[in-house]
């Protein structure tokens, strides 16, 4: 059997450690937890770890962790894994395999939380003001979602929340309406598309893109309100990882008999309130970082073809 409980951290690559480490804490409000030699763990609030940025190169995602429920064991998962297929690797208290597109994972033992207390009852400890509450999910692009939606439901054991249409998957481990999401890319072009992580409201919402945009960053979509999922969202681009960075909050809660749900794939479905992204936030070639930068495909200028070698 396999049974996971919650996302545990992103692990990012990147070029200059000590520089990603004050970009990070700076701009999106985390706190150092633990720093070694190659590698630096960031928290939101009082968790061991929402962010592992991995000295290295290329830039971008180096691994996505959850953590198992305190009902599976170690054990119970590789063999889960095993007896799926996977190709599963044992190492000290956790284990590392890869989705159907080659995206690195690892599973870590259930640890019970210092104090299992709402937040606003715990010590502060060294989290920061205005901090984000906590990661709470991922989102890929895939040109490979059957094989995708396989592995993560049969192999990894989530459950199936929504579908858009044919081409979007959402999954969740817990009440969360997700913990992670399938976009299907034309071409077929998989990426790490984005870590979210949760605020109180849009309150702290707009405090965070007001300090975002005095540094400098632009959202590649949003705010949004999703009709999949109910959170109100906005998408921060991430040049030097190639990713984006989810603000979100007021997503939806599910019930313990949830049945997953076919969403119409129109323009109601992604965002109640209004536009749908620029064709610019599904790509991550400079061409279309510099075309969003600049609201280009709004002005009326299309955003040029992706480039050949980007190809898959
Ligand atoms: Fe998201």
């Amino acid at each position: 059997m396999i049974e996971l409980h919650r996302i545990d951290h992103v692990g990012l690559r990147v070029a200059d450690l000590a520089e990603a480490t004050a970009r990070w804490c700076t701009q999106f409000g985390l706190h150092v937890r633990e720093r070694r030699a190659d590698t630096v763990r960031l928290a939101c609030d009082d968790e061991p770890c929402a962010l592992e940025l991995i000295a290295g190169a290329p830039a971008g995602l180096h691994h996505v962790a959850y953590e198992l429920a305190p009902t599976c064991t170690i054990d119970q998962a590789c063999e889960h894994l095993e007896r799926q297929g996977a190709a599963v690797a044992a190492r000290a208290g956790r284990l590392d395999t890869m989705d159907a597109d080659g995206n690195a994972i690892q599973l870590l033992a259930h640890r019970e939380p210092a104090s299992r207390l709402v937040a606003h009852a715990r010590p502060a400890g060294h989290a920061v003001p205005g901090h984000p509450r906590k990661l709470g999910h991922v989102n890929f692009l895939t040109g490979n979602l059957e094989d995708q939606v396989r592995f993560y439901t049969e192999t990894l054991g989530m459950r199936l929340t929504d579908w858009l249409g044919e081409d979007g998957v959402w999954f969740h481990v817990n009440s969360d309406h997700h913990v992670m999401a399938l976009i299907r890319t034309q071409p077929p072009q998989p990426h790490f598309h984005h870590l979210a992580f949760d605020v109180v409201d849009v309150g702290q919402m707009r405090l965070a893109l007001d300090h975002l945009g005095r540094h400098g960053r632009w959202l590649g979509w949003g705010p949004t309100r999703h009709g999949v999922g109910g959170n109100i969202a906005s998408y921060v681009r991430i040049v030097e990882e190639e990713c984006f960075v989810e603000l979100y909050c007021d997503m939806e809660q599910l019930q313990a008999d949830h049945r997953p749900r076919r969403w119409p794939d129109d323009r109601f479905s992604s965002n109640t309130w209004g536009p749908l992204p620029p064709r610019s936030y599904f790509r991550f070639d400079q061409a279309a970082i510099d075309s969003e930068r600049e609201s280009l495909e709004m002005l009326g200028t299309p955003l040029p073809p992706a480039p050949a070698q980007e190809a898959v």
